[in-house]
């Protein structure tokens, strides 16, 4: 039989365990920021980024500005969706792991421990941006989308993509959406269940400066 004392550091092994498997993200930076008609001017696809790691306060800003709680009485989300079913999960996919972003706790849950950065695109330069963002679309929470789903759910992705672009083109970033990816290897790598369906896939970095 296990001795008090073994048990006991065996639930703070667990509990530390837990613990990282979680990220607790700093509070999104509401001020700042280029104004909107000049985010606007500059906002682009890019499809070259430098390998550097986001900060973790560019990575709460770029969260909260993707689909993140700005009325927190009512749970309202900084972009729309269709009928409010807020059906669209935004998951992180960055060296270190799969994570999924949970506004409500403004964190970061480990799904995997593993970097599938290579195969949320097809194009090569998606391993190198330090931050892929997938666009997962979860019907369970969109039954009233009926036949509908997937026009209702691009359209929601769309919302949230644009947020990140403004959010980009505001604070200096790069990023390029795409919808070039193999779907069925993608939902594979990130164990997606049945009624998940990906929708679409964001680079996030800074940009890679010009060769000498
Ligand atoms: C729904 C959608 C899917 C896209 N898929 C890809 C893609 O798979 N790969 C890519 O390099 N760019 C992709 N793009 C980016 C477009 O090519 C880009 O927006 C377009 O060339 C206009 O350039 P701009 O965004 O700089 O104005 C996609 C854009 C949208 C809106």
């Amino acid at each position: 039989m296990m001795k008090p004392i073994c048990l006991l550091f065996l639930i703070l092994g667990m509990a530390a365990a837990q613990e990282s498997k979680s990220i607790r993200l700093p509070a999104p930076d509401l001020s700042g920021g280029k104004p909107l008609m000049q985010a606007l001017r500059e906002r682009k696809t890019s499809r070259e980024f430098s390998a550097k790691p986001l900060p973790p306060q560019a990575l709460a800003d770029l969260l909260w500005s993707a689909f993140g709680i700005n009325r927190p009485a009512t749970g309202g989300r900084t972009a729309p969706s269709a009928m409010n079913a807020q059906e669209i999960d935004v998951y992180v996919a960055m060296a270190a792991g799969l994570y999924l972003y949970e506004p409500a706790k403004n964190s970061l849950e480990l799904v995997l421990p593993e970097d599938i950065r290579a195969v949320t695109g097809r194009q090569a330069f998606v391993k190198d941006a330090p931050v892929n963002l997938v666009y997962v679309a979860d019907f369970s929470r969109a039954k009233k989308f009926g036949e509908r789903k997937e026009f209702l759910a691009a359209a929601d992705a769309g919302f949230i993509s644009q947020n990140v672009y403004l959010y980009c083109a505001s604070s200096g970033l790069a990023t390029g959406v795409r919808a070039s990816f193999d779907e069925q290897a993608l939902s594979r790598a990130m164990h997606l269940k049945s009624d998940q369906k990906v929708i679409l896939a964001q680079a996030v970095g800074y940009p890679r400066p010009p060769s000498p």
